[in-house]
Parts: C-alpha cells; structure tokens; sequence
C-alpha cells in the first residue's frame, strides 16, 4: 500500500476514465522496482474507473468536481491542494480529459508529465489514433512529454513506436499503441525518479545512470538507455 513511508518519488494521477495506464504504473511500483509510488488519485468524473483502481490498492482516491468551483483556477487550486497535502512531487496525468491550466503548471514547475497516443507533435488533442489511422500513416506510437500551457506540446520525454497496419481500425490500432503506453509511462517516471532527464529547452536529455538500475528498462528503438 502507498504511505509515503519510504524515499520513493510520491506521484499523484490525475484522471478522467478506465485508468489502464493508471494501473500500469502502480503494478510497475507494486511488483515493477519502479522508484515511485502513486500517493494518491484525482478524477474529475466522479465514476471513473480509475478511482476504483486506486481504491483496491490502498491509494488515497478523490473525486473533485469542476462544477463546484466558480472557475478553472479555483478548481485547480483545490486539486493543488489535495495533491500537496500528500506530499506528491510528480503529477501525472493519465486520461485526464482537461487542458491543465496556468495554476497547476506553476505549481508543479516541469513536473507534470501526460501520455498520448500518437506520435507528437503528429495528431495531438482527441482521437490521435483516429487522426493517424485517416491521415494514413505508416507508423504511429505514443508519447511521453511534460506539460506545457499548450495541448500536447511539451519537451518530448520518450517515445514508442507501432507499425500501422492496412485492415487496422480504431480499435485495433489503440490496443497495439495502448501496449507500449503501458510500458513508456512507467519508464518515464523511472528517468525523473533517478533524476536522469536534463530539459534544455525543449529537449529533454537522458543522462547515464550511475548506477545499475533495479527497472528493468524498455528497449526503445535507437535509445541506448
Ligand atoms: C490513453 O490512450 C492515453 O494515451 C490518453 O488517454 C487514454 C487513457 O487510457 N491520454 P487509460 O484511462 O489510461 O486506460
């Protein structure tokens, strides 16, 4: 169970639906040697299944509705709130269907990181395997970036990517990126837990690690990490 009792990266996750990359992140923590643990779960939508997710493993699950707040930054200043009593020191968004605003980004300076299912800065915003699958790609992927003021481009943390196949439709195109979701979420967490990644301007380094580490690492193509 998460309890902030160890010297593990605390992560709060923010998200809106099922949670698929949600648990993916604490099976990595749970059974993984990820050097982070979910401290606690936000979602704007009160039913979503990624807080009954977080509920089975003992994780801190809150439902904060927008509705309740007189605007964006009250909202966001609640959810700043929460996060920060738990002590989280990295956010990450997980199906988080809002565009984050100025407030939690100055709370969280280069510490928000969020998921999307497209290769950035190709088909960003909703349905990226949508927007690939008609624009006729060959390959498409997924991406791990933090978050800027923008929709979906921030400095580019890591990427994966899938072969577009001739007789694939939403479905089929989503589950193959969806895979590698689960598997570059996690090693991006793993980068900022061993402070390896430097941000210069807009791009973002992987130094070496010094020492060996317990994650074992994804193979990423042309990425010797
Ligand atoms: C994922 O495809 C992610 O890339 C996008 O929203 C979806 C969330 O899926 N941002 P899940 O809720 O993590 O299963």
């Amino acid at each position: 169970m998460a309890n902030g009792r160890n010297n593990k990266l605390k992560v709060g996750v923010l998200a809106s639906g099922r949670g698929s990359n949600l648990q993916a992140i604490i099976d990595a923590s749970e059974k993984g040697g990820l050097a982070a643990e979910v401290i606690c779960v936000v979602s704007d939508i009160t039913d979503a299944y990624a807080l009954e997710r977080a509920r089975i493993h003992g994780i801190d699950a809150v439902h904060v509705n927008p509705k309740d707040f007189a605007n964006k930054q009250e909202y966001e200043k609640q959810i700043c709130r929460h996060l920060k009593e738990h002590g989280v020191e990295l956010v990450c968004l997980a199906g988080y269907m809002r565009i984050v605003g100025p407030h939690l980004i100055r709370e969280f300076p280069n510490r928000i990181l969020n998921i999307h299912p497209a290769l950035l800065p190709s088909f960003p915003g909703l349905h990226g395997q949508r927007q690939a699958l008609v624009h006729g790609v060959k390959f498409s992927g997924c991406t791990v970036h933090f978050v800027d003021e923008g929709v979906d481009t921030g400095p580019i943390i890591i990427q994966s990517v899938v072969p577009v196949l001739d007789d694939d439709d939403e479905e089929t195109l989503s589950a193959r990126i969806l895979t590698e979701e689960h598997k570059i979420y996690p090693q991006a967490i793993q980068f900022i837990a061993e402070g390896r990644l430097e941000l210069r301007g807009r791009k973002v380094l992987l130094e070496k690690a010094e020492t060996e580490s317990h994650y074992p690492a994804i193979q990423n193509p042309g990425v010797e990490i």
